[in-house]
C-alpha cells in the first residue's frame, strides 16, 4: 500500500481548516448547534475536527448502508437513526467521502423530511466526484479526488478492514483483490 493519499500532516491541516472555519460559520447561532457523524466511516475525522471547534456542539450519530448491487442506483437504507430530535437546530454533517452521492441525498432528504432542522451544513473529507450520480452541495471538503481510485484507511473501509488506518491509500485493482482474498479467509 505505498501509494499515499493523505498524511497524518495533511489529514491534521485539513481538519484543524475545517475546524477553524466551521468555528466561525457557528459563531452566531442561537441554539446549540448539533454535529452529526455518519457511522462508521466519518468517526476518526468527526473527531478531529471536533477537536478544532471553538463553539459549544452536542454530538449525535446515524447509519445508512448503501448497497450497490447490479442496478445502476444504489439502494439506501437506514440502520441507525439518531438519538434525540435536531428540530430547529443548525446542524453539521460529517461524511467521511461522497461518491456517487447517492447515501448522501438520502440523508439529506430523510434529515430535512423527519427532522427540519434549521440548515444544514455539510463536511465532506473527500469529494470523489468523477463518479457523482446524484448532485450533493458539500460546504466544505477536505480534498477533491479527481481520479476514480478506491480508498482505504482513516475509517476508510474495504468490507470492515482497514479503518485502522492512521492515513489514507489509494488502492490498485490488485491490491483490492489481494484484501478481498484476506477477508474471503475470516468470518465477521
Ligand atoms: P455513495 O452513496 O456512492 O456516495 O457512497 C457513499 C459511501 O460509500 C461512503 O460514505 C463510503 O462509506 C463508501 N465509499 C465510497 N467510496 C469509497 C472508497 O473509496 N473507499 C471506502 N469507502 C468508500
Ligand atoms: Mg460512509
Amino acid at each position: 500500500m505505498e501509494h499515499l493519499i493523505l498524511s497524518k500532516k495533511q489529514i491534521a491541516k485539513i481538519t484543524a481548516d475545517i475546524g477553524h472555519k466551521l468555528s466561525k460559520d457557528l459563531a452566531k447561532e442561537k441554539k446549540i448547534p448539533v454535529v452529526i457523524g455518519i457511522m462508521k466511516g466519518s468517526m476518526n475525522f468527526m473527531m478531529d475536527v471536533m477537536k478544532n471547534l471553538e463553539v459549544d456542539v452536542f454530538t449525535d450519530y446515524i447509519q445508512v448502508s448503501s448497497y450497490n448491487g447490479t442496478k445502476t442506483t444504489g439502494k439506501v437504507i437506514l440502520k441507525r437513526d439518531l438519538s434525540f430530535d435536531i428540530k430547529g437546530r443548525t446542524v453539521v454533517v460529517i461524511e467521511d467521502i461522497v461518491d456517487t452521492g447517492v447515501s448522501m441525498n438520502y440523508l439529506m432528504d430523510f434529515l430535512k423530511d423527519r427532522y427540519h432542522p434549521k440548515r444544514i451544513i455539510l463536511v465532506a473529507l473527500v469529494d470523489k466526484r468523477s463518479r457523482r450520480k446524484e448532485k450533493v452541495k458539500i460546504d466544505y471538503a477536505g480534498m477533491i479526488l479527481k481520479e476514480d481510485e478506491f480508498l482505504l484507511g482513516y475509517g476508510l473501509d474495504y468490507n470492515e478492514l482497514g479503518r485502522n488506518l492512521p492515513e489514507i491509500y489509494g488502492l490498485t485493482n490488485k491490491e483490492v483483490r489481494k484484501l478481498a482474498g484476506k477477508i474471503n479467509k475470516e468470518i465477521i
